[in-house]
């Protein structure tokens, strides 16, 4: 989708202090989100998604911070800005972000209404029946009668809860909304469900949507473009189309290997096999390299940096040293072999 940017991300790097010295969760990560675009944020468990989708509102947990890179938001850095300023200028009005389990992140001494016009008299000006009216729209494009606004949270199903939630992201009309593996803990009726209507969102709004999974199906279903995260790096990143067409990176080759009906199965991001990285200090290897059956010495010297690596789309960039060595060849599944030394 061709748009104006209106989140990028620019070699971030994230660090959380731990007993064990300073964890780098995510590095140089680098992406950009367009007006109205649905970008799809994939990798296996405890690869920095959560913690790169904090950043961007601010959230990180106490012992996290920004150690590098910038994020901007229609233009203007807000890497650096204070609570006070998020609070003002960002946060809920223009980005909201759906927590990942978030059905916990219900008040539940709250009535759903209250919520609401907590969040609107922080964040805005509204009057609290303005609040209220823009609450109820948004109960009804998530398929919740609008009667039950008064409601206390335990009074709803889970998959209502969630739609409340959702609702309650949406409600003050911002401009992205980050959903933090938003069906994880429902069951799949209710996740299609949720699915239908973030997809009538989509159709009723112009909201652009950062949606974190591990349900890489769900991301070729929904997405206009995706970044595939191993170990703190961005893998690959492009459209949907490109990354699942022509992967570039091994570690979306064998995912996408791991599917071979990627759009559409419904199953789980499949693991590949080694264990999944944590990395301590500074990231200057590829975090693949444990695992990437076509690792050489050099991709342990340095980290790959993200770059174009499909003539014809500029946008479609991936960090591996060997791309072009693999990937340009006539049938990479050939060169892939042939590198990696299997017999024919
Ligand atoms: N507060 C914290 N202190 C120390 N390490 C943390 C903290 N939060 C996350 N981490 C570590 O940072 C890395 C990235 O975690 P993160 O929660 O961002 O992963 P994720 O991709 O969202 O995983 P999941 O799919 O399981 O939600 C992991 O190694 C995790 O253990
Ligand atoms: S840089 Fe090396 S280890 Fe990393 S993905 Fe490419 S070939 Fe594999
Ligand atoms: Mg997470």
């Amino acid at each position: 989708m061709s748009s104006e940017p209106l989140l990028e991300v620019e070699n971030l790097t994230i660090e959380y202090e731990t007993r064990q010295g300073p964890l780098t969760a995510v590095s140089n990560a680098d992406f950009t989100v367009g007006e109205g675009e649905y970008f799809g944020l994939v990798g296996e468990s405890g690869c920095g998604k959560s913690t790169l989708a904090k950043s961007i509102i601010g959230g990180l947990d106490d012992n996290g911070k920004i150690a590098s890179g910038k994020l901007k938001y229609r233009g203007e850095e807000i890497q650096d800005l204070s609570d006070a300023q998020l609070n003002e200028e960002i946060r809920w009005k223009e980005i909201a972000y759906i927590p990942q389990a978030s059905m916990n992140s219900l008040d539940p001494l709250q009535r759903l209404s209250e919520q609401a016009i907590e969040i609107a008299n922080v964040h805005t000006d509204l009057t609290d029946e303005e609040a209220l009216t823009q609450f109820k729209e948004m109960f009804e494009v998530v398929g919740l009668p609008e009667n039950r606004i008064r409601d206390y949270p335990h009074e709803f199903s889970g998959g209502m809860q969630q739609r409340a939630i959702i609702a309650l992201a949406l409600f003050l009309k911002p401009s992205i909304i980050i959903a933090d593996e938003p069906t994880t803990a429902l069951d799949v009726i209710m996740q299609d469900q949720i699915f239908k209507y973030l997809d009538e969102i989509r159709g009723a709004t112009d909201t652009s949507m950062i949606l974190i999974t591990h349900d890489i199906s769900l991301v070729f279903e929904t997405c206009d473009e995706l970044a595939v995260m191993h170990g703190g790096q961005i893998a690959e990143t492009g459209r949907i189309t490109d990354v699942y067409d022509n992967p570039k990176h091994p570690y979306s080759y064998l995912l996408q290997r791991a599917f071979p009906d990627i759009r559409y199965p419904d199953r789980e991001l499949e693991t590949i096999e080694g264990t999944p990285p944590q990395q301590f200090g500074d990231v200057d290897y590829c975090t693949f390299a444990n695992r990437c059956p076509w690792a050489e010495e050099g991709c342990r010297d340095a980290a790959p940096e993200l770059e174009v690596s499909d003539r014809s789309a500029e946008n479609h960039r991936a960090s591996c040293f060997r791309s072009k060595e693999i990937f340009e060849q006539q049938d990479p599944d050939e060169s892939l072999a042939a590198i990696r030394g299997d017999q024919a």
